[in-house]
C-alpha cells in the first residue's frame, strides 16, 4: 500500500516530511519517484490525466490538492474510487484573507487613489459606512461561510447565494434560480466562490451584470469560465460595472493581448488567492486516509452527480 504525491513539485517535500514523522507506517512517495505503479492506493493529485488514472490498478481514493476538482475528467475515474476536495484551513484563511483585502479595496477606493497617484492628484471620495455597503458572495460552501464570517467584523450588509438553501447567522441568503435576482439586485460588492461545474460555467454574464445595482463590482476567486469576457467588459465600458478585481482568468496564464490586461478598470493577479498549505493540509489528509482505512466516511467527499 503506498500514497502518492503528483502535484506542486516544490511542496511535496514539505508533504513528505510530514507524512515521514506523523505517519512512519505509510508508505509516502513523491512524484516522479513513484515506484511500482501497482502499490498506490492514494492519490494527492492536482492534474490527474486520464491515462495515469488507468495507470494506478489498486487506485482507492483520489484526493485534489486543491479545493476545486474542476480539472478533473470524472468519467475517467472508476466508479468506485471516491474523489476528495481539500477543505483544509490554509486555503481558507488565504481565501479569507484575499476576498476581505480585494472588498476592502473596492470599499475605500484603492484602486481610484493608485491612478490619483500617477497623475499626482489629491481627490477625497466620499466613503459611504461598511453597513450600508451589500456584499453579496455565491457559493456558500466552507470558503463563502468563513469570508461572509470575517466581512461580518467590518460590518457590512451580508449576502449569500447558494444553489441549496442555506442559514447562516447575520447574513441574508438566497438560493435556487428563483432567488438569484433578487440576490444581485442587493449586492453592490459581488463575490464569486461558485465552483465550476456545467451549471456554473458563464454563470457571470450579461444578465447577472444588468441586475446588479448599477455601479457594482465584481471579485472573481472562483474559476476563468464562470465569466463571459465580453459581457464583463461591455459591462464594464457602459459603467454599468465600475470594477472587476479577477484572480482567475480563462485561459492561464491570461494571454498578453488580452483585454483585461489593459484595461483601467479590471485589477488581475494570477490565480493566488488561496493555496493549499502543506502544513495545515497534510494532518487533514492523512486523518482522512486513516478514516478510509478503518472505513469511516472522508471529509469532503465529492458529490460526482453535482460535480462539486
Ligand atoms: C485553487 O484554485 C484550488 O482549487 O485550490
Amino acid at each position: 500500500m503506498a500514497v502518492l504525491y503528483r502535484s506542486d513539485a516544490a511542496r511535496g517535500a514539505a508533504w513528505a516530511r510530514f507524512f515521514a514523522e506523523h505517519a512512519p507506517d505509510l508508505d509516502f512517495r513523491v512524484w516522479p519517484d513513484a515506484g511500482n505503479l501497482a502499490d498506490i492506493e492514494y492519490l494527492i493529485a492536482w492534474q490527474a490525466p486520464p491515462e495515469f488514472i488507468a495507470s494506478l490498478p489498486r487506485l482507492r481514493v483520489l484526493f485534489s490538492s486543491g479545493a476545486g476538482v474542476d480539472h478533473v475528467d470524472f468519467s475517467a475515474l472508476p466508479a468506485h474510487v471516491p474523489l476528495v476536495r481539500m477543505v483544509e484551513p490554509g486555503i481558507i484563511d488565504g481565501m479569507v484573507e484575499y476576498v476581505s483585502l480585494a472588498v476592502l479595496a473596492l470599499h475605500r477606493d484603492f484602486f481610484d487613489y493608485v491612478a490619483q497617484k500617477s497623475s499626482r492628484s489629491w481627490n477625497p471620495i466620499e466613503v459611504p459606512p461598511a453597513s450600508s455597503r451589500r456584499v453579496g458572495v455565491m457559493g456558500l460552501g466552507s470558503l463563502g461561510t468563513a469570508v461572509l464570517e470575517r466581512l461580518a467584523v467590518y460590518g457590512f450588509r451580508l449576502r449569500g447565494w447558494n444553489r441549496s438553501a442555506r442559514t447562516l447567522a447575520g447574513v441574508e441568503t438566497f438560493s435556487s434560480a428563483e432567488q438569484l435576482r433578487p440576490f444581485l439586485e442587493g449586492s453592490d460588492i459581488l463575490v464569486c466562490l461558485l465552483p465550476l461545474t456545467a451549471e456554473t460555467q458563464g454563470m457571470l454574464n450579461r444578465e447577472v451584470f444588468a441586475a446588479l445595482p448599477a455601479g457594482a463590482s465584481l471579485i472573481n476567486v472562483g474559476r476563468g469560465p464562470h465569466v463571459v469576457d465580453a459581457d464583463l467588459l461591455a459591462a464594464l465600458d457602459s459603467g454599468r460595472l465600475s470594477r472587476a478585481i479577477l484572480d482567475v482568468t480563462d485561459p492561464e496564464p491570461l494571454p498578453a493581448g488580452h483585454p483585461f490586461w489593459g484595461h483601467p478598470r479590471v485589477f488581475v493577479t494570477p490565480h493566488v488567492a488561496s493555496m493549499t498549505q502543506p502544513e495545515t493540509a497534510a494532518p487533514i489528509l492523512l486523518d482522512n486516509i486513516r478514516r478510509h482505512r478503518r472505513g469511516d466516511f472522508l471529509v469532503g467527499m465529492v458529490d460526482r452527480t453535482k460535480g462539486y
